[in-house]
């Protein structure tokens, strides 16, 4: 059986909340949460899935987005058709990023934001996150690319930021000579 997660809409307060750093280990809810968003971010990539319990692809889910206001995010990278990197980081930090910054060429989407936003967002071309895994051993990622506005677009929700705030009204665009567009 296969049921959806409700998905808090950029309107709601938790979405601008800055959220509190968890415990370790994580509860018994709290992961069988998490293997619910893993199975729902996984399926809603998969066409088939997606069509069937009619889910907007996402790779990435932060707990504030269900209502719950810990440092928690969830990111599904497809890294080859059909295969997926599953991601689960609690109370993440970047250490460390890369001076060279990119943007999603297509601008960026988020499962809380139910409309179009049209818009480049500078990000890190390569960050390093570390934090910890679901019982607490240490976790060190290194991430590029996509993967890196990923985890950057991720920790944002738990500071209460959306992917829109960090558009700028006077450079909404930017052209291939003034950022690499990816
Ligand atoms: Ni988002």
């Amino acid at each position: 059986m296969f049921k959806k997660l409700e998905i808090l809409d950029e309107k709601d307060k938790h979405l601008r909340k800055k959220s509190i750093e968890s415990e370790l280990p994580l509860s018994k809810k709290e992961k069988d949460l998490i293997d619910r968003i893993i199975k729902e971010l996984t399926y809603s990539q998969i066409e088939k899935y997606a069509e069937k319990y009619n889910l907007r692809p996402g790779m990435g889910l932060a707990f504030p987005q269900l209502g719950i206001n810990k440092r928690i995010i969830v990111i599904v990278h497809e890294v080859d058709d059909g295969e997926f990197d599953n991601y689960v980081v609690v109370n993440p930090k970047i250490v460390s990023y890369s001076n060279e910054m990119i943007a999603a060429e297509a601008g960026e989407g988020c499962l809380s934001v139910n409309r179009e936003v049209e818009g480049h967002i500078k990000r890190y071309a390569r960050v390093t996150i570390e934090g910890y895994d679901m019982d607490g051993n240490k976790l060190r990622i290194r991430a590029r690319e996509e993967l890196s506005i990923a985890f950057q677009h991720e920790i944002d929700h738990l500071d209460g930021i959306l992917f829109y705030d960090r558009i700028d009204p006077n450079h909404q665009f930017y052209t291939e000579y003034e950022l690499r567009l990816i």
